[in-house]
């Protein structure tokens, strides 16, 4: 066997047990068994990280950061980050808020938000994400997740007091994001508070995207949110600060209140 070929089956073997590690780790993060309940938590990681490991196997040290953030992570601190991200926005919440978390994935914010609220209802296009929302979210009761199946949100007008929405728009293409803030407004009650994540423009020049490739993301100047919002009849007020993103708050006017 030559040298080359000898390195090409070693960079695939080492993959393929990169790919074993991550998928227990999955699992354990899923509840059911993992590597990390065998060996210690921290030691795996750090094997991960290495940078010389994910060279070897092709794979860049920023995708492996990435991919390893979170498997290893119990829930109660996964909730803690939840809680941790979402501290900005819990100053415009009110006790008695009804709230949307429109694309809630597995349901960690929501959950964070909902020990500030009366209700939050999640809802995300994913069906196996709802399901993980649901077991999560087990126990709190004004905390509810359902599918969804794109289109028009199932929920009458003037439904909500504040409609949020995280790490969602960057893979969906600008216009039919337009019609799901149009959405948002319709449910929104007059008054009521939309907080939406865009993926900031400049981040697609800081390697942001290493991971998927930057066509795989859409990205907005501030410009940009400004004008999706106002024409749709918002009020912009304001942006939390964030990391690569753009979180606009917005809000719906009151009756008889004019832009
Ligand atoms: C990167 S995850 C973010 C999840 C969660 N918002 C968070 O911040 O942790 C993107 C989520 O958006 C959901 N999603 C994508 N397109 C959607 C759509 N058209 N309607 C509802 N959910 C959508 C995906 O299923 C996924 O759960």
């Amino acid at each position: 066997m030559t040298k080359g070929l000898r390195c090409q089956e070693g960079k695939r073997l080492i993959l393929f047990w990169l790919t074993c590690i991550v998928f227990l780790g999955q699992m354990r993060e899923n509840d059911c068994m993992g590597l990390s309940s065998i060996l210690p938590k921290k030691f795996i990681q750090r094997l991960l990280r290495t940078r010389l490991v994910w060279r070897l196997s092709g794979l860049t040290y920023w995708t492996a950061v990435k991919a390893t953030q979170g498997l290893f992570m119990s829930r109660s601190e996964a909730l803690r980050v939840c809680r941790q991200r979402m501290e900005s926005l819990v100053p415009y919440l009110s006790p008695n808020d009804r709230v949307l978390d429109f694309g809630c994935g597995i349901g960690g914010k929501a959950i964070a938000i909902s020990d500030h609220v009366a209700e939050v209802v999640g809802v995300d296009i994913n069906p196996w994400y709802i399901g993980q929302a649901r077991r999560l979210a087990r126990g709190r009761s004004n905390c509810h997740f359902q599918s969804y199946q794109g289109g028009s949100l199932p929920f009458s007008d003037d439904h909500f007091e504040v409609v949020y929405s995280w790490a969602v728009f960057e893979r969906i293409p600008k216009t039919t994001v337009a019609g799901y803030v149009r959405d948002f407004y319709r449910v929104l009650k007059p008054g009521g508070l939309a907080a939406i994540y865009f993926l900031r423009y400049e981040s697609s020049e800081a390697g942001f995207a290493d991971l998927l490739g930057e066509e795989a993301y859409v990205f907005y100047r501030r410009e940009e949110v400004d004008r999706l919002l106002a024409d749709i009849g918002f009020v912009v007020q304001e942006y939390l600060a964030w990391p690569n993103a753009h979180v606009c708050l917005a809000r719906k006017l009151t009756d008889g209140q004019k832009v």
